[in-house]
């Protein structure tokens, strides 16, 4: 009934407690989520490592969830712990060495009115081989990105620093709007007219060795692996700043990248002033950061990540949740294998 073709690798996805497999499925038409987005989600990454599959930051996003859930008032009928085992029982159910991890809480079929009173709260989680969101190119050469006359929703509106279904149509909408004009991806404003992040990036510059970036009063979602880069630059030795981002500081920085779980450190090699929709779409100003190629910080950064997260650095442990509890059982499942020759599929 539904094709895993657009999630490779998904065999099956638990829902409410129990393994389902990935073509089966039933939602009520009239269920709360479809009409008004009410669901709260996360997004995560499992790495192959030496170890087997492990999660980058498990805790932390799942933190993020709850934080999220208590934002639309939901109540989590799951605890913390439990939420955490059922990732990692649907990645070995699924037999990934490497994957994207979706939880998702959303008010299911009950009543329509706004407020769900009568409404369940369903809880699944899927995962399925998805690699370099920004492509692989994206990662090595550096993205074009648009920036975009549209403000992303004010944190004045309300707490837009956690992942709510509903919030994301703007970023579906401009997602797509910017692919469609030929760039890589778009870059939101704030109501302030400063540069907040793209639909599912955060952005962090670097000027003259000083790496900076935004939060969640610039009406950015404050991104867990933002937080980590930020923290990684810091023990690299560079100088940070957390303070806003003018879209003059975007133009001039030396260096951009996008930082985020699908994206991961994606570099942001030129820029294309969109701001003023009455001017032609040939008339747009490109500019271009450095030499129009990923720069040092990015790259070192960028690379000290991927050492992390692939469990190549012991100094940054904590950060990892193996899928399995020891290497055997990792291996006798992946039959020797413990890494994903798939890691750079791209969707
Ligand atoms: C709007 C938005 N900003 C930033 C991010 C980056 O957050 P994280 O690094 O926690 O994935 C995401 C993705 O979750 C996002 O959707």
């Amino acid at each position: 009934m539904f094709p895993n073709d657009n999630f490779p690798g998904a065999t099956s996805y638990w829902q409410n407690g129990e393994l389902k497999p990935w073509d089966s499925g039933e939602v009520h038409v009239m269920s709360h989520v479809l009409h008004y987005g009410s669901s709260v989600f996360e997004g995560i990454r499992a790495y192959a490592t030496h170890r087997g599959p492990a999660i980058f930051r498990l805790e932390e996003h799942i933190d993020r969830l709850f934080k999220s859930a208590s934002v639309i008032g939901m109540t989590v009928p799951y605890s913390r712990d439990e939420l955490i085992e059922a990732c990692r029982l649907v990645m070995r159910e699924n037999r990934l060495a490497s994957a994207y991890i979706r939880p998702n809480l959303y008010y299911g079929y009950g009543n329509l009115g706004l407020t769900p009173s009568k409404c369940p709260v369903e809880t699944t989680i899927g995962c399925w081989e998805w690699g370099a969101y920004l492509g692989s190119k994206g990662i090595s050469e550096g993205v074009h990105v648009l920036l975009l006359p549209w403000k992303r929703i004010h944190h004045s509106q309300m707490n837009a620093s956690v992942k709510l279904g509903g919030l994301y149509v703007q970023s579906n909408i401009f997602a797509t709007q910017t692919r469609e004009l030929g760039y890589d991806e778009g870059v939101f404003l704030n109501l302030e007219n400063r540069v907040a992040e793209g639909p599912g990036e955060n952005i962090i510059i670097v000027k003259d060795g000083v790496v900076k970036t935004n939060d969640m009063y610039e009406s950015v979602l404050e991104g867990i692996t933002r937080t980590s880069v930020m923290e990684i630059a810091k023990d690299l030795g560079y100088q940070t700043e957390i303070a806003p981002i003018t879209v003059e500081d975007f133009f001039e920085a030396d260096e951009a990248f996008f930082t985020g779980t699908a994206a991961e450190v994606t570099p942001i090699t030129r820029i294309t002033d969109s701001r003023d929709r009455s001017i032609p779409q040939e008339q747009w100003k490109t500019y271009t950061l450095g030499n129009g190629k990923p720069g040092e910080a990015s790259l070192k950064l960028a690379g000290q990540y991927m050492d992390i997260v692939h469990g190549r650095n012991k100094n940054y442990d904590g950060w990892l949740t193996y899928v399995y509890d020891s290497v055997a059982d990792a291996k006798a499942v992946l039959n020797g294998s413990l890494r994903n020759e798939n890691e750079n599929v791209e969707r």
